[in-house]
């Protein structure tokens, strides 16, 4: 009996010995971003981790082992009326550039360290972390945590594989046959693509290296730095914190778009965010799906474009077409729509995964955002996508590269072209089959990708920043990279060869000349 009770003694102290304290940090106030922090803390908090967690959006119902830290106010200088699909339709909106993107994020990050709370709990020494996570949203100051609390940081994108995010972690990948986020190429790449791909990513690596890398320098030495030497160290330069994280885990995986060959440390674990206790249906809705033979229609613009910013002649162009159709269509909208036809409901509010999962879903009209189009992977059902922004377009690109849906572009003919790609999709059994397939895949895994979260979060933890998985690419400059040295050599012994060879010849030949006239 003794034993047992000892048994279980060593047990509770061991595993209490085991909780790390872990730093999540999410600053972006989006609400699709918040989805995947709180996709990150749960399986951590289900392990009995203690986690303190940064955010703009706070998470509902939080157990005891979660801490928050407040930075909603993150929502004052993020762009959000840009988002706007009247806006955008019109053109009104400046498309987001790379650079532009990088500006917005930048000064996000700087000012989630400016807040006198934030502030307050980074000086605080009592304050210890094992691990630190945070998204990586196209800029790289949060980084700087890592060398605050002295302990190994690790990177959670909220996209698919992509150059930029490589590149922190490894040598850039090659722009023949990959492509970037917002450059949106599939493969194989024509000549001109390659070209384009080429001078895409020489103008980026350019604004990282003239730009982006010394403002975010300038932030470290000015927010970070400081914070460092208060808790008695000396701060490292800005350019070996920045390349210097144990991880990247990473939004993707191999069933969901790119095939890239990726870094020991890139973890792939698209899907993380997605509850595996999915949600039963309220019984309403449940019957409203199995009213119909003929299946229904999902269509849902995600959670940041408002559908109250439809121009009126679509919105009513879509109610009309939608009641011509056989199937029930279920559209996500905000507010009532007066004049439904009977077969289109209006929800205001849908959970989202459960009816995806629902076997009479016949198709998902969405903007392809990744965690809708990584759902839809989940549950096998085809998209017809209308990207607006961001990686969107490359998702839906991707999307129809692999025969998961069909791609409409957004437009002010989008009723007409929208009805022909339903008509396409409901005739065509080819979406379908080829969105089951590709679910397998998905599910085809030896761990679940929120257990593989945790258990590579440990890893780290207890291989102390995982150093052995790390890329050699890092530590080699580019021109040896290039072999521009072996290059250089190259030719300079070209030059020198040509050079002695002249020499000797016209050595030679003064000498015959000489010999000559001594005859
Ligand atoms: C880099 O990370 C490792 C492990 O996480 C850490 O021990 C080391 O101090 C870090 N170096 C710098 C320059 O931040």
């Amino acid at each position: 009996m003794v034993s047992v009770t000892n048994l279980l003694l060593c047990f509770l102290i061991l595993s209490a010995c085991e909780a790390l304290k872990i730093l999540v940090v999410y600053p972006v106030p989006s609400k699709s971003q918040s989805l995947l922090g709180e996709g990150v803390v749960r399986p951590l908090l289900k392990a009995g981790h203690e986690v303190t967690y940064i955010t703009a959006f706070k998470y509902k119902n939080a157990p005891a082992n979660l801490r928050q830290i407040d930075v909603s106010d993150n929502v004052n200088s993020f762009p959000s009326d840009q988002i706007n699909l009247q806006k955008i339709l019109a053109n009104e909106v400046p498309t987001m550039k790379h650079g532009m993107v990088m500006f917005v994020m930048r000064g996000l990050q700087a000012q989630t360290f400016e807040y006198e709370h934030v502030q307050k709990f980074l000086s605080d020494p009592n304050e210890q972390f094992d691990v630190i996570l945070s998204e990586w949203m196209m800029a790289s100051l949060l980084a700087g945590l890592g060398p605050v609390f002295n302990a190994p940081f690790v990177w959670v994108t909220p996209m698919d594989v992509h150059s930029t995010v490589i590149s922190m972690i490894d040598a850039a990948p090659n722009p023949a046959y990959t492509t970037d986020l917002l450059s949106a190429r599939t493969f194989p790449f024509s000549f001109l693509d390659r070209v384009a791909e080429l001078k895409y990513r020489v103008t980026e690596f350019a604004y990282d290296y003239m730009i982006h890398e010394p403002a975010e320098t300038e932030l470290y030495n000015k927010l970070i730095a400081p914070l460092i030497v208060k808790r008695g160290r000396k701060p490292p330069p800005y350019s070996e914190v920045r390349y210097n994280v144990s991880l990247v885990l990473g939004n993707s995986h191999i069933s969901l778009g790119s095939t890239y060959s990726l870094p020991q440390n890139y973890i792939p674990i698209g899907g993380y965010h997605i509850d595996e206790k999915i949600e039963p249906l309220t019984k309403e809705l449940k019957q409203l799906l199995e009213s119909n033979n003929n299946g229904f229609i999902y269509f849902s613009m995600g959670s940041n474009l408002k559908s109250k910013d439809w121009p009126e002649e679509i919105k009513s162009g879509l109610l009309k077409m939608f009641g011509n159709l056989k199937q029930t269509v279920l559209w996500k909208f905000e507010e009532d729509l007066p004049n439904k036809p009977k077969n289109v409901h209006i929800l205001k509010w849908a959970p989202q995964t459960s009816i995806l999962s629902h076997p009479n879903c016949v198709a998902f009209i969405t903007h392809g955002g990744l965690l809708s189009t990584t759902e839809t992977v989940y549950a096998g059902v085809p998209i017809i996508g209308i990207p607006v922004f961001g990686d969107q377009p490359l998702n839906v690109k991707m999307a129809a590269h692999r025969g998961l849906g069909l791609g409409v572009k957004l437009s002010y003919t989008l009723v007409e072209d929208l009805k022909v790609a339903i008509e396409e999709m409901i005739s065509n059994p080819r979406y379908k089959e080829k969105a089951k397939l590709l679910s397998s895949l998905y599910h085809d895994r030896p761990m679940k990708p929120a257990d593989e979260l945790v258990y590579w979060v440990e890893h780290v933890v207890r291989t102390r920043g995982a150093p052995h998985l790390r890329s050699p690419a890092l530590l080699v400059p580019l021109y040896q990279r290039l072999y521009l040295d072996l290059a250089a050599l190259v030719v300079f012994a070209l030059i020198a060869t040509l050079y002695l060879f002249r020499y000797l010849r016209k050595a030679i030949s003064s000498k015959v000349d000489n010999d000559k006239k001594r005859n």
